[in-house]
């Protein structure tokens, strides 16, 4: 049986991260970390169904009264709404501030779970249970939390770290093609920021990720929650060096807004933006390895991600997509570049520049 655990370093509000094959542990972890004998587990008809009754027995079998609390599945139903009603729901249960919460479920239950838990009487015990390739890399670990509104992506939200987060690997057997892609979107992110050695790991290693193999798939998870706890320790509220962690995520969002949430992974849309702004930082004479867009347009093929938009986008909408981007500051897009591997930056364009960049993503085939 396998169990690795990284501590994530902030000060009082520091956490471990927990790479396990299935949960049995799970509620002796938790009761490492958290006093009291009652927890709330929330979940989504998908997850609960699959996963509900044995992380329910692991906990139980510690000595933890479980109530169990569903949302609905998907990125549509990500809002104000479904937070609204959670709340209500939490709050009715009587929840105290000893009173965990556990988000069982992919990266749409965890921001929403763990938003819901910064503002139950201002905030309660917040646990993270990953069962989604990308929330294990990426959306479990560092303390973002939030809601779409109409005018886009995560508009509302707030920083609060989990007490725990507990990956069971046997979670991903059953996650769809679609999903397992996705997540490999935002590994192939974090290596590339993390360096040479993680970028050629995961050339190499690409097949065994598709065939799910657990060793691989714990050696990247392992990895990518290394990269990202060393920028989130740096940087938790996102002042400077965690902003690299947006890397494709400009164009990988405006894929998603005009596209229609769903049409494509968040993490094969993030792939996209990963390799245009590579493209667009080449033409600008940016990149310090050169054949980076080649590389990546490579990787992102062995990994079964989409190397070109499988849908005709509108640049102006694309482009309004991207002007809406909370990464706007006054006239100015931050976007991050690809450079070379493990030399990821951040750079200011004009708006006047963004039809360019639009263009580099509209041109990939
Ligand atoms: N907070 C952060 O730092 C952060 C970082 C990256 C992404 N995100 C957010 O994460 C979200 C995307 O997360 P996601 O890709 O996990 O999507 P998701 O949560 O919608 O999960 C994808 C689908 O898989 C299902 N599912 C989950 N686990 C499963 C399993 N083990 N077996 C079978 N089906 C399973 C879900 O019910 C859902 O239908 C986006 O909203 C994005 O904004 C947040
Ligand atoms: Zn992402």
């Amino acid at each position: 049986m396998r169990l690795t655990r990284q501590e994530i370093g902030l000060g009082e509000r520091s956490y471990n991260v927990v790479v396990a094959s299935d949960f049995r542990g799970l509620g002796a972890e938790l009761r490492g970390v958290q006093e009291g004998d009652r927890c709330v587990v929330v979940s989504n008809p998908t997850v609960g169904a699959l996963y509900g009754a044995v992380v329910r027995r692991e906990l139980e079998a510690e000595g933890w009264k479980v109530e169990e609390l569903e949302i609905p599945d998907g990125e549509a139903h990500k809002n104000l709404q479904t937070w609204g009603r959670l709340v209500e729901a939490l709050v009715n249960l009587g929840v105290d501030r000893t009173t965990p919460v556990l988000a069982l479920g992919g990266g749409v239950t965890g921001d929403i779970v763990g938003f819901a838990a910064a503002t139950v009487m201002r905030g309660i015990p917040f646990v993270q249970v990953p069962t989604t390739l990308l929330a294990m890399v990426d959306a479990s670990v560092g303390g973002k939390t939030g809601v779409n509104t109409e005018a886009g992506k995560n508009l509302v939200g707030s920083f609060y770290q989990p007490v725990l987060v507990w990956a069971a690997l046997k979670s991903l057997e059953s996650l769809a093609e679609v999903d397992l892609r996705s997540g490999l979107g935002e590994v192939v992110k974090h290596a590339l920021i993390e360096g040479e050695v993680a970028l050629a790991d995961c050339e190499r290693m690409a097949p065994a990720l598709l065939q799910r193999d657990p060793e691989g798939l714990a050696k990247v998870i392992e990895a990518s929650i290394r990269t990202k706890a060393r920028l989130v320790e740096a940087d938790e509220r996102e002042a400077g060096p965690r902003a690299v962690l947006n890397l494709g995520h400009t164009l990988g969002h405006a894929i998603e807004t005009v596209g229609g949430y769903g049409r494509l992974g968040h993490g094969e849309a993030v792939g996209l933006g990963i390799l245009a702004v590579a493209r667009f930082g080449w033409g600008r004479g940016w990149l310090t390895e050169r054949e980076l867009p080649q590389r990546i347009h490579g990787l992102l093929g062995r990994m079964g991600l989409p190397q070109k938009l499988p849908f005709e986008a509108d640049a102006g909408a694309l482009a309004r997509a991207i002007g809406f981007d909370k990464k706007r500051a006054r006239g100015m897009l931050k976007i991050v570049v690809p450079q070379a591997p493990g030399e990821v930056v951040l750079r200011k364009l004009t708006m006047e520049e963004v039809p360019a960049l639009v263009d580099a993503l509209k041109r990939l085939g």
